[in-house]
């Protein structure tokens, strides 16, 4: 059985008097042991897609419109409020990008990771334990770093500390949404050596949000891309990654400058990133696509098998024998 399936998830959320289909037929799974990552341009619905695994999504605004998400195989849709508590921390641990916005100003880190053990492992909330996770996440001197305040650490030290926070109840499923996002460049690539490091350390299956794909290809085993609410590719990471099937992966793999291009920023995908309520018509992709066909704008594709355990959400490159390939 999977560790986490997501059946056709299908999310509303109600803003200025409208609603809008934020998330749409989004089926997922993750396995023991496994690290899927999930990308997409901002607003795409990555965000709610990862809350809703552990039913974080407040409702309202939002309503789950339908789908299933099954953690052990255990309906979270259905759980009640005790069986949710139990489900946040023990089974399912998020990291989140703002480490400001999680840590507590006016407590000393040790005392909030103690909290933490508290509610998952009261057995564990003891210094000693405090220390062996500082180290566990690389900081140096647990016994010093413990008393100090989030104020007193690094940003890369705090995103530390939250992770701690968050293996802490020693989760099956740790959640990073975007967790560097808001770090240097060189403190990104420690974190992501530590999360790799945890994850063979722990068999924790990790569900990764990144903007990142040089991570997605070093971390991920399978990787799924969103556009607009919707899953428009999923597959193995290399495979995605190497032959993008689907022409928005391929303009997100084509807007990274390859490693010693004399190209230093990243392109930007012409045209304008679908505003929430209203997604067009047909393909949601296709007022963006270099490939587009009369078609594209009338129907409406389906996610369908392109290689045994990759889909895509686009019918022409299936047509084409050779792909979409230049
Ligand atoms: N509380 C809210 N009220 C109104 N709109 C919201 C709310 N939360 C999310 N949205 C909207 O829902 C859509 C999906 O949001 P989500 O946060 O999942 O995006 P995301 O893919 O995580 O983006 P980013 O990469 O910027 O984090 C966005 O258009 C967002 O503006
Ligand atoms: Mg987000």
């Amino acid at each position: 059985m999977p560790l986490l399936e997501i059946k056709n998830l299908t999310l509303d959320l109600a803003f200025q008097g409208a609603t809008a289909r934020v998330v749409e037929d989004v089926s997922l799974q993750i396995d023991s042991g496994e690290t899927v990552c999930l990308v997409g341009e901002s607003g795409c619905g990555k965000s709610l897609t990862a809350l809703s695994i552990a039913r974080l999504v407040p409702t309202p605004p939002a309503r789950y419109a339908g789908g299933q998400i099954l953690v052990g195989g255990q309906d979270v849709l259905g759980m009640s409020r005790a069986e949710l508590r139990r489900l946040r921390g023990r089974v399912v641990s998020y990291v989140f990008q703002e480490p400001t916005a999680s840590l507590n100003p006016v407590f000393r880190v040790g005392s909030q990771i103690k909290e933490s053990l508290r509610l998952h492992r009261p057995e564990a909330a003891t210094d000693l334990e405090v220390s062996r996770l500082l180290k566990v996440v690389g900081i140096s001197a647990p016994e010093s770093r413990m008393r100090a305040y989030p104020h007193e650490l690094s940003g890369g030290m705090q995103q530390r500390v939250m992770i701690a926070m968050a293996l802490a109840s020693q989760p099956s499923l740790l959640v990073a949404d975007e967790p560097t996002t808001a770090l240097d460049v060189t403190v990104q690539a420690q974190i992501f050596d530590l999360l790799r490091n945890l994850k063979q350390e722990f068999r924790m299956s990790l569900f990764l949000i990144t903007h990142n794909l040089g991570v997605v290809r070093d971390l991920a085993d399978r990787v799924a891309v969103m556009y607009a609410g919707q899953i428009v590719e999923h597959g193995p990471a290399d495979a995605v990654l190497r032959k993008p099937r689907h022409p928005y992966t391929k303009a997100l793999v084509n807007s990274v400058p390859k490693l010693g291009s004399s190209e230093q920023s990243l392109k930007v995908i012409p045209g304008q990133v679908p505003r929430l309520g209203a997604f067009p018509q047909g393909c949601r992709f296709h007022p963006r696509c270099g490939r587009v066909r009369p078609n594209c704008s009338v129907e409406t594709p389906g996610l369908d098998e392109a290689q045994p355990n990759h889909q895509v959400r686009c019918p022409y490159w299936i047509r084409d024998a050779a792909g979409f390939d230049e």
